[in-house]
Formats: C-alpha cells, sequence, structure tokens
C-alpha cells in the first residue's frame, strides 16, 4: 500500500515508519516538525536505505492538506501527529483542542475527498480515565481529566461517527499503554524538547548526566511497593501492532476496530529504575516526591483482543527496552542534531 504517515517523523512515527518500508509498503511522511527534527528522516534514510518522500506541512491547514491528497495517492492514513504532554494541554487547552481536532478534522475532509478510507488512529490508554479496574478492556468506558485526554476521547468518537456514516471506512482506533525504548542500531529514538515529561526519557536523561535526579512522584500507592505501576511496552513491538492493524483493515468487515496495545503486564516505578540502573551500568539517583496531580496506581492492559485478532503480542520485555534506550540516548546525549 502507499501510506501516508502523519508525524512520521516523531517517535512512534519514526519506528513504524521503518516497519512499513520493511514490510514492503511505500511511505510519504506529512509533519510540521513542531515537536520533531527533520534531521530525523535522514537518519530513516540511512535505516531504510530508502529516499523518504516527505512534506513539512501543518495538518491544521484544511487547504495545504488537501493540496497533499491532490498530488499523491494514498492507500491509508497512519494517523500519529498531535501534540501529548498533559501538563501543557492544562495550560493551553485551545492549542490542544485547535490542534489535534482540528488535524484529525481535515484529515478526514481530504481523505473523504480524494476517496481514502483506510485509517489507523494513534489512541492511548489515557481514555480510560481515572477509575478504570485493572486490566483495562476495550469495551471500559471512556473519559479523561484533561484536555489532552479529552482531546483523544473526542477523537475516537468523531472517528467512531465517520465510520457510522460512511459503511466503507475502515479505521482503527489503537490504545497505546506506554511506550519506550528505541530502535536497536541505536539510531532513534525518543527526543523530547524541553524537559520531558515522561518516566523513561527522565531516566535516560538521569543516567547520561543531563540531570542530577529522578523525582519519584508518590511512595504511597496501594501496589507492592509503593509506587505506580504501568503497563510500558518496547516502542518496536508498538509499530509491529501497526503494521498488523492496517493489514488487518484489509480484510476485516467492521468499519471500527479498538485494540489495546499493551504488554498485559505492569512494572512500577522502582523496578524500571532498577532495571535501567541495569541495563545502562550507571547509578540512578532518586527523590521522594509527592504524587504527580491525575497520576493513577495502577495502568495495564487485557491486551488479549489484539493477540486474538491480529495475532500480536509485544513480547520485548523491560530489560530491552531499557537496554535499547540506554544505546539510543548515550549515542546521542543531546538527540538528534539541529541540521
Ligand atoms: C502520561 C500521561 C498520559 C499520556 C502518556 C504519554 C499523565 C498523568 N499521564 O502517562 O496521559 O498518554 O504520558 O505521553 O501525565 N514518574 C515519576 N517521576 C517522573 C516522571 C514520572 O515518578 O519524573 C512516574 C509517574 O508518576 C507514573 C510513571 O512514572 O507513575 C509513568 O509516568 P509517565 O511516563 O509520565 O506516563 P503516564 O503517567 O502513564
Amino acid at each position: 500500500m502507499r501510506i501516508l504517515i502523519t508525524g512520521g517523523s516523531g517517535y512512534i512515527g519514526s519506528h513504524t515508519t521503518l516497519q512499513l518500508i520493511a514490510a514492503g509498503h511505500e511511505v510519504v511522511i506529512a509533519d510540521n516538525f513542531s515537536r520533531s527534527k527533520p534531521s530525523v528522516i535522514d537518519r530513516l534514510e540511512t535505516l531504510s536505505d530508502a529516499a523518504i518522500k516527505h512534506h513539512a506541512i501543518d495538518l491544521t491547514d484544511r487547504e495545504a492538506t488537501d493540496r497533499l491528497f491532490a498530488q499523491e495517492t494514498f492507500d491509508a492514513v497512519v494517523h500519529f501527529a498531535g501534540l501529548k504532554a498533559v501538563g501543557e494541554s492544562v495550560a493551553m487547552p485551545v492549542e490542544y483542542y485547535s490542534n489535534n481536532l482540528g488535524s484529525t478534522l481535515s484529515l478526514l475532509t481530504a481523505m473523504r475527498a480524494h476517496g481514502v478510507r483506510k485509517l489507523v488512529f494513534s489512541s492511548s490508554a489515557t481514555v480510560y480515565g481515572e477509575h478504570a479496574p485493572v486490566p483495562m478492556r476495550e469495551s471500559f468506558p471512556t473519559s479523561a481529566n484533561n484536555p489532552y485526554g479529552w482531546t483523544k476521547v473526542m477523537q475516537e468518537q468523531i472517528l467512531r461517527d465517520v465510520a457510522a456514516a460512511d459503511p466503507e471506512m475502515r479505521i482503527a482506533l489503537l490504545r497505546y499503554f506506554n511506550p519506550v525504548g528505541a530502535h536497536q542500531s541505536g539510531m532513534i529514538g525518543e527526543d523530547p524538547q524541553g524537559v520531558p515529561n515522561n518516566l523513561m526519557p527522565l531516566l535516560a536523561q538521569v543516567a547520561v548526566g543531563r540531570r542530577d535526579h529522578l523525582r519519584l512522584y508518590g511512595q504511597d500507592y496501594p501496589t507492592p511497593d509503593g509506587t505506580a505501576r504501568r503497563d510500558y511496552l518496547h516502542v518496536e513491538d508498538l509499530a509491529a501492532g501497526h503494521v498488523a492493524a492496517l493489514d488487518k483493515l484489509g480484510e476485516t468487515a467492521e468499519p471500527v476496530s479498538t485494540w489495546n496495545l499493551g504488554t498485559g503486564t505492569p512494572t512500577s516505578v522502582r523496578e524500571l529504575v532498577a532495571a535501567f540502573a541495569e541495563a545502562s551500568g550507571r547509578e540512578i539517583r532518586t527523590v521522594d516526591a509527592p504524587r504527580r496531580p491525575g497520576d493513577i496506581a495502577d495502568s495495564y492492559a487485557d491486551p488479549a483482543r489484539a493477540e486474538t485478532e491480529l495475532g500480536w503480542v509485544a513480547a520485548r520485555t523491560i530489560h530491552d527496552m531499557c537496554a535499547d534506550t540506554w544505546r539510543w540516548q548515550s549515542q546521542n546525549p543531546d538527540g538528534f542534531p539541529d541540521a
């Protein structure tokens, strides 16, 4: 297939781009490079040994998005582009709703105008909200407690409505748990701009000496060691989930399919710190801090549906996730080059 990858130079988009190329697809990237660097594309070209077509456009620009669909032919879209920092979304709700909803609406408008009917969407386990029991199942109700989370809930709803209006649409809502790790080469990985919000990039920056210590947010959660637990999965397993979902959209009769992508196994903050120290051979200094507002004690997937319907499992271990993150971080202490 010829596939448009929005946000293809971002963390998950870049890893998925390589796997789609390896699976024999032709890819075109659209990215506004607001949270990523164009040098990612150079790395992707080196790793895939192929020229990668890319368009520096902002998807909220409806005319530019329509022009893209007029210039190129696509069989499917994998839509990663979006803002994803919870704290920033609380401070800048209008920007979050405008960007995340605006880009999806613009994309759907162009898809309809140009007859593109397959879409894989980057959703998040955040749509299970604050009170969901674990393991989390796709059938659970959705909710959110911050603007970022609401943009995911709302985009899912928009996509369900669009599929209901056009029975030929085939849409996959992929609910990611906590993606971590990096490509085995160490050439691409997560490169947050500014201060990272997520645990793994913070851990990696402490290990490499960019920060002094890691704050442990909350030590009194009702978990075995008192720190919160998450379902970390390797970004390469996650990328493989997109390839499997796209294949499945070619054969399913369901207009909308929702799949959790996670391992089903929780890991605590302390366990991840210990695993990272072991994989990197570096000491990780931690400092106890209060709970982070909005955090939940436990979040992990029931990944059975993805296994049964897609034949997909996230098999890489916590050690693989830490070792691969460390290879990326130690080879690129300051992330991707500017030029
Ligand atoms: C966070 C978001 C989630 C979003 C996801 C991907 C919140 C409340 N949730 O998920 O909506 O989809 O990122 O961007 O922000 N931790 C520390 N010290 C740190 C950083 C994190 O102890 O310096 C702990 C957190 O309290 C949490 C765990 O590490 O228990 C994982 O945190 P993080 O990587 O931010 O992921 P989520 O909170 O699961």
